[in-house]
């Protein structure tokens, strides 16, 4: 195991009914709050009306930031960023998933910067002060509630990188506000949950037993809430399982100690950078293929994965045979709760795969499991078409 340093601010509110502890937030982070959402999913639910009306009634001033795209876009940001400085803002209440979160955090830190706020996704930048962020999560997915990552578009120059930004001041995650996440976005979100646990597990830090079974953890409980969420959208049960899952997949736990990957998730933001599309369903097309191009580098590993996660009988097989098994169950199983499973599910050809591996590896070679260069990346994707 390796040294490490563990220590993560967020408040997490978890629950039925939590909303109300916004009430206390606006005594204690101040009146003037820009509240920033996504397409409108939030006026639809109700969520909206009930957040403005205990913010107003406990004397904030509001100002807001509709229209965060899936995939925030820079140009976006900015706009926040304006409002936050025309306007004094307090502290920033983001209210949806990821995209929202993501780029509520980049205005957090974009407000209180004199240069571009792209500097901190470029890494010319590292932030050193943030606006209070306040988050009401609606999507099981990123772990954005609970980690200092943000992840933003420049659509200009067809780059989406991942900063670090700012760790949420408090997250309030109440499964109901799940419960009308339509069903591709449950599935994405949950390829999405499965994804950041991969990255960290295939690992060559050894003596990670906590580490692992951890992990191991939260893939199955994943595993058994997903199709339990799709058929009945209102399970309190699953949504809050794939909820708590989603926020411990990334606050920073599992890494404890352990070198991780995230080669797979450069790839796939190279892919939504070009072709915009939905991030868990870039994730659940490319992953099974990283695993076929990788698990060489540590079929023992692989083959507890099989073993351990997916169930494969182990009587009789080679380490090998049992590592390849566990590769074809997750693509089974994305198959199974109707992930894409080719980028051709997205009319993505050959095109671009060249443009896309470049784009992959902007900073050198991505992952540490087996360090992948642009041609490594070139291989994945187009096993992936
Ligand atoms: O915009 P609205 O109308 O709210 O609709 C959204 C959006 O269309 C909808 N939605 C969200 N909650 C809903 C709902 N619809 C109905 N009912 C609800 N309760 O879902 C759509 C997708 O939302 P989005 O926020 O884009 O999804 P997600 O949470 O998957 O976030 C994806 C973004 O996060 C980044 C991704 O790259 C992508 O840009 N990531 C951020 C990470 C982080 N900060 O740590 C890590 C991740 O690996 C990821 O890269
Ligand atoms: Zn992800």
């Amino acid at each position: 195991m390796n040294n490490f340093v563990f220590h993560n601010p967020t408040e997490l509110i978890f629950g039925k009914g939590q909303i109300e502890k916004l009430e206390e937030k606006v005594h204690k982070l101040g009146q003037k709050i820009l509240v920033v959402y996504g397409g409108g999913s939030i006026k639809k639910t109700g969520l909206y009306d009930k957040v403005v009306t205990i913010l107003k009634s406990n004397g904030a001033t509001i100002s807001e930031l509709p229209g965060i795209e899936p995939n925030p876009r820079l140009t976006t940001v900015k706009k926040g960023i304006d409002i936050c400085k025309q306007n004094e803002i307090d502290w920033i209440l983001a209210i949806g998933g990821g995209s929202v979160i993501d780029a509520s955090k980049a205005i957090a830190i974009g407000a209180k910067y004199e240069g571009d706020v792209w500097d901190f996704y470029n890494r010319k930048a590292f932030p050193t002060a943030a606006l209070p962020l306040g988050t009401i999560l609606t999507l099981a997915a990123t772990g954005s509630e609970m980690n200092p990552m943000s992840v933003v578009t420049n659509w200009e120059t067809q780059e989406k990188h991942g900063g670090y930004t700012t760790y949420p001041t408090f997250s309030i995650l109440d499964p109901e506000n799940t419960f009308s996440v339509p069903k591709d976005q449950t599935i994405y979100g949950s390829c999405d949950i499965m994804s950041h646990v991969f990255e960290q597990y295939f690992s060559h830090t050894s003596n990670i037993p906590l580490q692992t079974r951890f992990a191991e953890s939260i893939l199955k409980t994943v595993i058994e809430n997903v199709e339990l969420a799709i058929t009945n959208p209102n399970d309190y049960d699953a949504r809050a399982n794939l909820l708590m899952c989603g926020t411990f997949a990334l606050n920073g736990i599992l890494s404890t100690g352990v070198e991780t990957d995230w080669a797979t998730h450069s790839i796939e933001h190279a892919v939504s950078a070009v072709y915009d599309i939905p991030h868990g369903g870039g994730l659940a097309i490319i992953f099974p293929n990283w695993m076929k191009y990788v698990y060489e580098e540590d079929v023992a590993r692989f083959a507890r994965f099989a073993a351990e996660v997916w169930g494969v009988d182990a009587i009789d097989k080679s380490d090998n045979e049992i590592a390849l098994e566990g590769i074809e169950a997750v693509r089974s199983f994305f198959n199974k709760i109707g992930a894409p499973s080719r980028l051709a599910d997205y009319n993505i050809t050959d095109e671009k795969l060249d443009i896309m591996a470049e784009k992959a590896v902007p900073f050198g070679p991505i992952g540490n499991f087996k360090k992948l260069n642009k041609d490594d990346v070139y291989q994945i994707l187009k096993m992936s078409l």
